[in-house]
């Protein structure tokens, strides 16, 4: 396997990071070091272990792993030490801002204030410049809970609307189509915030729920999404209205045993504003220059279709036009350097 370019390329390739949880950036050590602190028996009392733990083959699966690791997570000095720790890892990923997933409702739920999750998190991204990264949060809502519960969380959170950019859509998406959450998402865009949401790989539906997502609900941008590849018309559409996707490939190999590169080349290749991300970096062990590198490799990108997924992920960030003339011109030098 080759590829035009190498990981040490790729790492300097200036980037954002648009798709990545922060609870899934919890790294076995963290996470041990955490719950010896709190007290909370994980099951676990070696790296190896909770390594070894990290095991699944599906986003159910994934997501039985993922929620209960977060119980670890108890004060805010915990999700502020949990975002530097991320931070410090995509300082040396070469990411230069970065739009980071949180998921309130999976600590709420289990009597953590929402006061201290949202001032943990964002005394950490006021931070990223310490390592020359512009940061900020995306509240995300739990799709497999309900509606009132996304609504309860967004009122709870509107106080706080200064430390949040936008709002967001994950968990499990089976039977929990984008439509469910049409209310909130509106409520969401009548007080400025951007919007996103999960389109997750092969689900039942796929091609409905991104239908719904980008016709009915007008995201901003799509998280995964590369399912639209089977539809030449919401191909069209994403082009015309510029909406980006933010694709997960070493993810994707995780969850559906398969990185999707085909498809994400393929929509490249169409124009499309894709992305390379990371998701969960530390239940899938990539970090996003990882990523980039596993599908340039596997699938021989070019060096101008890797510095393309750069140059998108400034173009659908979501930050002044200005700053996106900052970073692109910064990929520019660096790559006539
Ligand atoms: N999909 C849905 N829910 C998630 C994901 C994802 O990729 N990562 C963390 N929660
Ligand atoms: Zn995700």
């Amino acid at each position: 396997m080759t590829t035009a370019v190498s990981l040490d390329f790729i790492k300097g390739l200036p980037k954002a990071e648009l798709h990545l949880h922060l609870e899934g950036t919890l790294e076995p050590d963290l996470k041990l070091k955490l719950a010896q602190k709190n007290g909370i028996d994980i099951g676990q009392t070696t790296i190896e272990e909770v390594t070894e733990s990290y095991k699944f083959d599906s986003l159910p699966s994934f997501l039985n792993v993922y929620y209960p690791a977060m119980n670890v997570l108890q004060t805010e000095e915990d999700f502020y030490e949990l975002t530097i720790a991320y931070l410090k890892k995509a300082q040396q990923q070469g990411v230069k801002h970065a739009e980071l997933f949180f998921d309130p409702q999976a600590h709420t739920s289990r009597g953590i204030p929402f006061e201290t999750i949202i001032n943990g998190y964002y005394r950490g991204v006021q931070e990223g410049e310490n390592y020359g990264i512009s940061a900020a949060l995306i509240l995300c809502f739990l799709r497999d809970m309900s509606a009132e519960s996304a609504e309860q969380t967004l009122a709870e959170a509107l106080p706080y609307k200064d430390k949040f950019i936008g709002v967001g859509l994950d968990s499990d998406e089976k039977g929990n189509p984008p439509s469910k959450f049409a209310a909130v998402f509106q409520t969401a865009q009548q007080n400025g915030l951007k919007r996103t949401m999960h389109c997750d790989i092969d689900q039942e539906n796929s091609i409905e729920h991104i239908r719904q997502v980008i016709e009915d609900i007008q995201v901003d941008r799509i998280d995964h999404g590369t399912n639209i590849v089977e539809n030449q018309e919401l191909v069209d559409y994403v082009n015309e209205h510029s909406i980006g996707l933010t694709t997960c490939p070493v993810s994707n190999g995780f969850v559906v045993d398969d990185m999707k590169g085909k498809e994400i080349v393929e929509l490249l290749n169409q124009g499309v504003k894709v992305t390379v991300n990371s998701d969960d970096p530390a239940y899938f062990q990539s970090y996003i220059a990882d990523d980039m590198y596993a599908l340039a490799t596997k699938y021989h990108l070019s060096k101008e279709q890797i510095i393309q997924l750069a140059k998108n992920s400034f173009e659908i960030a979501w930050i002044s036009e200005e700053d996106k003339q900052t970073y692109l011109a910064a990929i520019d030098r660096y790559t006539n350097e």
